[in-house]
């Protein structure tokens, strides 16, 4: 039996530790950090995601057969060297490959390069060049930190004046700190928008089952960008033929792509697409499990994922059949009324037991913290509830029933999460 350690604290780490937790293969799993949720199925440690070297010395000390990273910072840090350093296995990109994530330029030239199709660009590290672009560009436009910036390094500007603050605000007064020294700046698309994760070893590529996150803050696409506020699994825009285009010109071109140039991607290589009026296009790369995404992709995966992940780390991906169950799932988040702005935490959570024996929904825990009161939020994103069905009209009906079990004083949800089911 096996010792796993999953490193991260959000959403996406509590549906990882769900379905390793279902795995015949494991009988102990930890989490550094982890959470109030995560704590019901792991033992949680008290080591911060980017203290690399301390994760990989607890991994040794307590042998453990496999570590799972969720999160985007340590990988692009380079956690895995560390890790395999040491001589310990790990699942995830190294960091010559998690700089897919972690610079937008890297990601631009590679699709450039290899024929993978992408909006049109130029890259940018003077602001006067920049802005002098701007001069004769079309509107709108989009302009990306280089470097991470939680998702929020994305701007779409609809005139020069919305553009050239923008410049401002990246490479100027340096909002996103290093992350905006580069800059690209991008043809804005149109389209519905899709997410595709798919397991990696290096070689071989396996999609699962596509799903559509809702970024915006506000119902109807309206208020900032977060992390993601829902999400909706499968995307009934993501057909057949839409499928096989992606897997042969973007998905095994990107694997492709990364081979030649000596950077073996092994782990998740999360795509996410924009289906155009000229055919799907990728608007950007992440080298982990998307955040919800994995809230309602992992549900419905019917595979022992650390079967999947083994097999990705050893190069045999192609000996597994990635399955999933023929239904629909539906997460909507439970936020802190404010986020991603300001947002008080510390409120008392209530009904987190409505979920427990009921078969098809879950609560993922993001922003929670066990206290001697009970369980209080301690974030933005605080919740992610998941409830499956027989397709996603039910999956929604049943997700938003199941977000009325939770009560916390300034609970914010969307409430149009899965909207576009009904443009389907
Ligand atoms: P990203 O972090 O690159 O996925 O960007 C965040 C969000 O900005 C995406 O989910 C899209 O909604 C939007 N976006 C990014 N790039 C473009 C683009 N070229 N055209 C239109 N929308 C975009
Ligand atoms: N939900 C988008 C992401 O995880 O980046």
């Amino acid at each position: 039996m096996m010792k796993v350690l999953i490193v991260g604290s959000g959403g996406r780490e509590h549906a990882i530790a769900t379905s390793v937790a279902k795995s015949k293969k494991v009988d102990k799993i930890y989490c550094a950090p982890g959470n109030a949720g995560i704590a019901q199925l792991a033992e949680c440690v008290d080591i911060g995601a980017m203290e690399l070297e301390k994760l990989a010395d607890f991994a040794k000390e307590k042998k453990i057969d496999l570590t799972i990273i969720g999160m985007d910072d340590p990988l692009v840090a380079g956690v895995v060297d560390v890790f395999e350093e040491k001589g310990l296995r790990v699942f995830g990109p190294r960091k010559n490959a998690a700089i897919l994530e972690g610079s937008k330029a890297f990601s631009k030239d590679l699709m450039k390069k290899y024929n993978i199709p992408t909006a049109a660009y130029e890259t940018f590290t003077n602001p006067e060049d920049a802005l002098a672009y701007l001069e004769n560009s079309e509107y709108p436009i989009v302009l990306k930190a280089d470097g991470l910036a939680l998702g929020k390094g994305v701007l779409i500007c609809n005139t020069k004046e919305e553009a050239k603050n923008g410049v401002k605000t990246l490479m100027l007064d340096k909002q996103f700190g290093s992350a905006g020294d580069k800059i690209v700046i991008e043809e804005f698309m149109t389209g519905r928008e899709v997410s595709v994760l798919c397991y990696c070893d290096g070689t071989h590529i396996a999609p699962m089952t596509s799903a559509q996150d809702h970024k915006r803050a506000k119902d109807g696409d309206k208020g900032l960008n977060t992390g993601g506020m829902g999400t909706f699994s499968p995307s009934p825009f993501y057909t057949k033929e839409v499928d096989e285009f992606c897997h042969k010109f973007i998905y095994q071109a990107s694997m492709d792509a990364m081979k030649a140039e000596g950077r073996d991607f092994i782990g998740i290589m999360f795509f996410g697409l924009m289906l155009t009026e000229k055919g799907p296009k990728v608007l950007e790369y992440n080298a982990r499990f998307g955040d919800p995404e994995a809230q309602v992709v992992l549900p419905r995966m019917k595979n022992d994922i650390i079967e999947v992940m083994e097999a990705c780390i050893d190069g045999t991906l192609d000996k597994i059949d990635l399955q999933f169950e023929d239904n629909a799932a539906v997460c909507v988040v439970l936020a802190s009324d404010g986020y991603p702005e300001s947002y008080e935490k510390g409120k008392l959570i209530s009904g987190l037991d409505n979920f427990e024996g009921k078969d098809g929904y879950y609560v993922f825990h993001a922003g929670t913290k066990k206290t001697e009161e009970g369980i209080v939020t301690n974030g933005g994103r605080v919740l992610g509830v998941t409830a499956k069905g027989s397709n996603l009209k039910e999956a929604r009906a049943n997700a938003y029933k199941a977000t009325e079990w939770i009560g916390f004083e300034n609970k914010y949800k969307r409430n149009d999460i899965g909207k576009a089911i009904d443009e389907a």
